[in-house]
């Protein structure tokens, strides 16, 4: 079991096995059109609904981009991904949003409000630094945005206590403030959804993943219809759904669930519930649909979706939901949802999310904040910049002789990460500091100086770019402020 704590400190130490555990999919940089650098390279690892994102992205539709970070802390050379990703979807034309998660901060680092501003103010001003464009895109504070914080409200009321334990494995003893901050957390992951529904990416870390899991499952709750994909008028789960299907493609697309039945039985394997269910419906036609269930809707919301539908699609209704033939799922879902937010439901869309992989620390093990020489701060000044990357651990071996003969362990060096993480000029630097090490080229001395110089030339230039906005960072805070 891979425990995924948003609060805790331990690191992942096999990604692959978020896949199955979690339903986490493998990133794909090939389906992403001119892909950043993090996702070419393999550090953006895992997504979820990353396609719905992408659809909008190449359709000119509206889609949003959202993270944030609690102030807490340093800012540090691995919480730069974030900034990045952020202002790389912004690029791509994603209406983008910068959380400061103070009221988090608050509640679960026991920062006070005092200390939350100074670190907020110090983390825009880098996030501008970097091409943030705060006239496109919006940054707020959590504790000062009203419309938040009821939406929070809203989200608590279609969850429990059972499921939050289950999710952060919270139990009686945890304070509710910690508990509201998830909740406030589910309300800025939809938050870009508030005026109008739109596909919305997640940039995080893979801790973050719990806190993606219960906004999903509140998104679909906060929905008036589900829209699924089905086969037959009665309900049939994801593995019978699987073994019908595969049966129907030998009938052509089309068969009684008798037809089925009778091919089902004559395999092997156990599907004593699905035979009962199939048996009982006897000659019904078995075919893919698409269904649409009222959950919450009122009356004359559903009879709208109907109405719709079957001016466009062949439709059959039964009392709570509808089934929607030689129709395509996205299509249909559109309809819903077009209704829905005409009858003032949200009709949000399930949030997207793209994982990276944690940044080893320079000392080895996590890069955190609070272990001074495992990271370099964006705020560092240069010249301690130059001395971390210089002292740091690497994958080299013992000797220099040895090195030459097996190589450096490039796989498991702090300083090989920097270079693939931020520091290198392009992908060609990349490979060649990977190639030569792995062949034993290059020697750890000569490559911490390359890379600490790179790291002190970014750090002056990245203070420079700082100095230009701290007034516009300000004012953010401000105009953040009731
Ligand atoms: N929990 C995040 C952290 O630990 C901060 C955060 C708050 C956040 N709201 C968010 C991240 C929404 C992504 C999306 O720093
Ligand atoms: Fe790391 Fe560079 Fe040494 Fe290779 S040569 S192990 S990349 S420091």
């Amino acid at each position: 079991m891979v425990d995924l704590d948003p609060w805790g400190s331990a690191s992942v130490d096999d990604y692959s096995k978020l896949f199955d555990e979690f339903g986490i999919t493998e990133f794909d940089a090939s389906e992403v059109p001119e892909p950043m650098d993090l996702m070419r390279r393999g550090i953006i690892f895992g997504e979820r609904d990353y396609s719905l994102v992408l659809d909008a992205m190449e359709n000119d539709r509206p889609y949003a981009a959202l993270s944030g970070f609690m102030p807490s802390g340093p800012l540090h050379v691995g919480h730069m991904m974030v900034f990045r990703e952020l202002i790389w979807h912004q690029r791509h034309g994603a209406d983008t949003y910068f959380v400061i998660a103070d009221l988090e901060a608050h509640s679960a680092r026991d920062m006070s409000w005092k200390e939350c501003e100074r670190y907020a103010r110090d983390y825009v001003a880098s996030l501008l630094a970097l091409g943030f464009d705060a006239d496109e895109g919006t940054v707020y504070r959590q504790s000062q945005n009203p419309r938040l914080r009821q939406l929070a409200f809203e989200l608590s009321e279609q969850t429990n206590h059972n499921e939050m334990n289950a999710i952060y494995g919270f139990d009686g003893e945890t304070n509710l403030g910690h508990l509201n901050s998830t909740l406030t957390q589910a309300a800025d992951i939809l938050y870009p959804q508030l005026d109008e529904p739109k596909p919305t990416v997640i940039p995080v870390g893979a801790d973050q993943d719990p806190h993606l899991r219960l906004t999903r499952g509140l998104a679909r709750r906060m929905r008036m219809f589900g829209v699924t994909e089905a086969l037959a008028s009665f309900e049939l789960d994801e593995e019978e759904r699987e073994k019908v299907a595969e049966a129907l493609e030998l009938f052509g697309g089309e068969a009684t669930a008798r037809e089925v039945a009778g091919h089902i039985r004559e395999g092997h394997g156990h599907h004593e519930g699905l035979l009962e269910k199939l048996d009982s419906a006897g000659d019904e036609e078995l075919e893919p649909r698409v269904r649409v269930l009222s959950r919450d809707a009122p009356e004359d919301a559903f009879e709208d979706v109907v109405d719709e539908l079957e001016s466009r699609f062949e439709v059959e209704r039964y009392g709570e939901h509808a089934d929607v033939y030689d129709a395509d799922y996205r299509e249909v879902d559109e309809v819903a949802r077009d209704v829905e937010v005409g009858h003032g439901g949200y009709g949000f869309y399930p949030p997207s999310s793209i994982y990276h992989r944690f940044q080893t620390g320079l000392t080895g093990g996590k890069m955190s904040s609070s272990v001074e020489d495992s990271h370099v701060a964006l705020t560092d000044a240069p010249e301690d910049g130059y001395s971390k990357v210089k002292s740091a651990a690497t994958g080299g071996r013992e000797t220099a002789e040895e090195q030459r003969e097996l190589g450096g362990k490039a796989d498991e060096c702090p300083v090989y990460e920097l270079y693939a993480y931020s520091l290198a000029r392009d992908d060609e630097h990349a490979k060649k500091v990977y190639d030569e090490c792995v062949g034993g080229e290059r020697l750890c001395g000569g490559c911490k100086e390359e890379a600490a110089e790179l790291m002190e030339d970014f750090l002056e230039d990245h203070h420079e770019e700082r100095e230009k906005h701290v007034d516009e960072a300000e004012d953010l805070m401000t105009l953040n402020r009731i």
